[in-house]
């Protein structure tokens, strides 16, 4: 019997970072198949076993949608293990041989298939799913963990019919065929089984989504149905983990004599999300070659590589390591694409990191904050420790104002300590306080396991003698346990967190320590925790901690009077123009550009970079940075694929009521008044209130004024453009319908003042006599002020 092989793992390894990498084999190429033809050819081998249990699954279907989109539709019928006669869904034996299609429970650990009923496997002493059975496995909902599952399902009404930026990853096991030939029924099932379960792991540790099992692989999503700002690396990281998983796996295999190896494609781009079952079974229409590029690359790439487009490319440029593998024929694609190999981590980490590669932009406006940091620092300098936050909405500039701060920290001699939370940090608990330690032990990357505990040893020693008993919990928690030490006690985050709070008291006894923790937003919840215990830990020392966040963010340490908080407000007008001027330049083409997207982006600076060198990438700006053209008129700017992700994944975490009454107030307009908005959602008052007041605590919208009626607008002109476009046609048709009628009755009073906007909104219904009834009534009134005038001002 094959098994799995096992890992040394240590107290803390399963929350150790994987080690990303990826092989290059020199095996043969597979051949390049149509993305239809290969859902297609291989649906005779369809043997597919989710990975928490057995089932069979047939293959998606493909079908053509309307402009050539496809449309896949999730369909598993029960396919027989013994004849392979294809049954219905919910078949429990089979029709044509009588086999019972309920076969049993996989072991989680070793993959052995157990009978339905049993509670511990049979081969390796683990415990079972509790009643795992064939039938509820074969649906997506078995193998989606709970908290996703609860995540989709919570929203799912806002979920549905929406238009999302995702990255598509396909994985495929090479020459299944052959492989399944060569071995008995029950190793090939065992051999899925854990195939399955290695994918479904790796996919759920970055939130994506197993849409399919096709066959011989998966193809799973990241950015839908729940959008992910960061669904590009997410996949990468997927991809790359599940490389490191499978190839552990295979090494295991070959021993036994079995060639194994799997293949990746992925690429990024717009999917249309459709109706999402009970059973999480999500219908979708990819946009364009969304799906079938993706496979595409699956199937260029060599075995044991992950091939991405280009398209995926531009979104994780730095934060992976890609080589060019140049723009081959691709079958039924007509544009060149440039195709990558996806290599392994890069060497960037956040996005502030992507920025400085590119060269910052001179830091605008930000002096009066600095200054006022510059205040709390003395003041922890004095043996009065300080803890700041800096919250701001996405983009605002929070890192690089933090990033400014300290470097001029650095530039006096005071030692910085920096950890970031990465976007996808809650599936890799702790990766924050890790890189806060090694930034204590003065560690870099990469560096081998002998020159950490070496190091580590020796800080300990020179800053805390007595502690000489905290080296195997640290060596542990850093990953690098002592070959011939005895496993690490329970009680870790305990003793982690005595050992930050001794180690920041007796560092800052000897020199000052700035401490800043990046992107807080992102943190999971036991470094979370952690962070609670430095904040107390740094009364009474010379120590100044800074955090910056998003105003979404919550945490549970924040009050005494240690404690400030530092708002960040987006760029100022005169600000935005400096930024705009260093980024674009003055030539005259330029000038009116300039204030659109200064206007259209609110001052968010990243959002002022990232529409420009959208601009760029395009073409419609020609030149270089800081002296560009203006190459074609432009009537209007399209929202950066970046800033659309960002910008949905906040709305995707709001509450359902929450994100309707967005979308409905963002086919309303910019500002919008709340009985008309009452109309068009249907809510209660307690309801709407209830939504109203979130949208305001998470800062997509403010009050403009409380009376005669509450009017609100859009903090963001860029989030209402993001809620009003991701939604489909037909409901936003509904809603402009919905606003028009609503208008026509609330406004009754005042119908000429009011008849071109109900035009508008007519128009955008597709009601178009009514929108020509509307427009003649407003044509009409102007003409009579326009009379009205002329006579008051002819003599009498
Ligand atoms: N005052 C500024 N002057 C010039 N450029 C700025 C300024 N503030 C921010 N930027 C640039 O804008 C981009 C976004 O800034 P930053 O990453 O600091 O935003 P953030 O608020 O931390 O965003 P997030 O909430 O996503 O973490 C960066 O490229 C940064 O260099
Ligand atoms: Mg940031």
């Amino acid at each position: 019997m094959c098994r799995p092989p096992r890992r040394a793992r240590s107290a803390w390894s399963s929350r150790v970072p994987p080690a990303f990498s990826c092989n290059g084999s020199t095996a043969r190429r597979r051949r390049a198949r149509d993305p239809c033809e290969s859902v297609r050819s291989t649906a005779g081998a369809a043997r597919v076993t989710p990975a928490s249990g057995v089932a069979n699954v047939a293959l998606p279907r493909l079908s053509a949608g309307s402009r050539g989109d496809y449309k896949w539709r999730g369909s598993l019928p029960m396919r027989c293990p013994r004849c392979r006669h294809e049954n219905r869904e919910t078949a429990h034996f089979c029709g044509e041989c009588g086999t019972s299609l309920a076969r049993g429970v996989a072991c989680p650990h070793c993959a052995t298939v157990n009978p339905v009923g049993q509670r511990f496997c049979d081969s390796c002493g683990q415990r079972l799913a509790a009643g795992g059975t064939a039938d509820r496995t074969r649906e997506p909902r078995a193998y989606t963990p709970r908290h996703l599952i609860e995540k989709i399902l919570v929203t799912r009404g806002a979920l549905q019919g929406e238009r999302k930026q995702v990255t598509v990853l396909f994985a495929d096991m090479v020459d299944s065929l052959q492989l399944a030939e060569r071995l008995d029924a029950e190793e090939w099932h065992r051999l899925l089984d854990r195939f399955f379960q290695i994918l479904a792991e790796g996919i759920h540790r970055f939130e994506g989504t197993i849409n399919q099992f096709t066959g011989d692989g998966v193809m799973a999503l990241f950015g839908a149905p729940v959008a992910h700002e960061d669904h590009a690396r997410r996949g990468c990281h997927a991809a790359l983990h599940l490389m490191d998983e499978l190839r552990s796996y295979a090494s295991g295999l070959r021993a036994v004599g079995r060639e194994f190896a799997v293949r990746m494609g992925l690429n990024s781009g717009e999917v249309v999300v459709g109706t999402i079952g009970d059973d999480l079974r999500m219908d979708y229409t990819a946009q364009g070659h969304t799906v079938g590029l993706a496979a595409r690359m699956e199937q260029m790439a060599q075995p044991g590589t992950v091939y991405v487009s280009e398209h995926t490319a531009r979104l994780v440029e730095g934060f992976f390591t890609l080589r060019d593998q140049g723009t081959p024929a691709l079958k039924g694609v007509s544009t060149p694409v440039r195709v990558f190999a996806l290599l392994g981590v890069g060497p960037l980490r956040t996005r502030l990191d992507a920025a400085s590669v590119l060269g910052f932009s001179r830091l605008v406006g930000r002096e009066e904050e600095l200054a006022w940091l510059d205040g709390v620092l003395a003041r922890a300098l004095e043996s009065n420790g300080q803890v700041v936050s800096v919250v701001g909405e996405a983009g605002v500039g929070k890192s690089r104002v933090c990033l400014e701060f300290v470097n001029r920290c650095r530039a006096r001699s005071i030692a910085v300590h920096q950890a970031h939370c990465p976007a996808h940090g809650a599936s890799v608990p702790l990766l924050p306080i890790r890189e806060l330690v090694r930034s204590f032990f003065g560690l870099g990357d990469g560096e081998p396991a002998e020159v950490v505990r070496q190091k580590v040893a020796d800080q300990l020693r020179a800053v805390d003698p007595g502690s000489a008993d905290a080296l195997p919990l640290l060596l542990d928690f850093l990953g690098v346990p002592e070959p011939d030490a005895p496993a690490v006690s329970p009680g870790g985050h305990e003793r982690i967190a005595a050992f930050l709070r001794r180690f920041v008291r007796l560092r800052s006894a000897s020199e000052p320590l700035v401490l800043l923790l990046d992107d807080a937003h992102w943190i999971d919840r036991e470094s979370d925790a952690l962070v609670g215990e430095l904040v107390a830990a740094v009364r009474g020392t010379s120590t100044l901690l800074i955090a910056n966040f998003r105003p979404e963010y919550r945490p549970a340490w924040t009050g005494g009077s240690h404690y400030h908080q530092l708002p960040l407000a987006p760029l100022g007008q005169e600000a935005s123009r400096e930024l705009l001027h260093e980024l674009i330049g003055s030539d005259d083409s330029v000038g009116d550009l300039s204030d659109l997207v200064r206007e259209r982006t609110g001052g968010n600076p990243f959002f002022i970079e990232e529409v420009v060198h959208a601009l760029a990438v395009s073409g419609s700006l020609a030149g270089e940075r800081g002296a560009y053209r203006l190459t074609a008129p432009l009537e209007s700017l399209t929202i950066p694929a970046t800033v659309q992700s960002l910008l949905a994944a906040r709305i995707d975490r709001l509450s359902e009521e929450a994100k309707r009454v967005l979308q409905a107030a963002a086919v309303i307009g910019k500002q919008f008044e709340e009985p008309l908005l009452k109309t068009v959602v249907g809510l209660g008052d307690h309801d709407l209130a209830a939504a109203l007041g979130g949208l305001q605590e998470a800062e997509f919208i403010h009050q403009v004024s409380p009376y005669p009626e509450p009017q609100y607008v859009f903090r963001h002109p860029l989030t209402r453009e993001v809620a009003y476009h991701a939604q489909l046609g037909e409901q936003r048709a509904r809603l402009h319908a919905e606003v028009a009628a609503a208008l026509e009755k609330l406004r009754v009073d005042r119908l000429g003042e009011y008849a071109s906007l109900i035009a508008h909104h007519w128009d955008a219904s597709g009601m178009r006599f009514e929108a020509a009834r509307w427009r003649r009534r407003a044509a009409l009134r102007v003409s009579s002020i326009k009379l009205g005038g002329r006579r008051r001002m002819q003599p009498r």
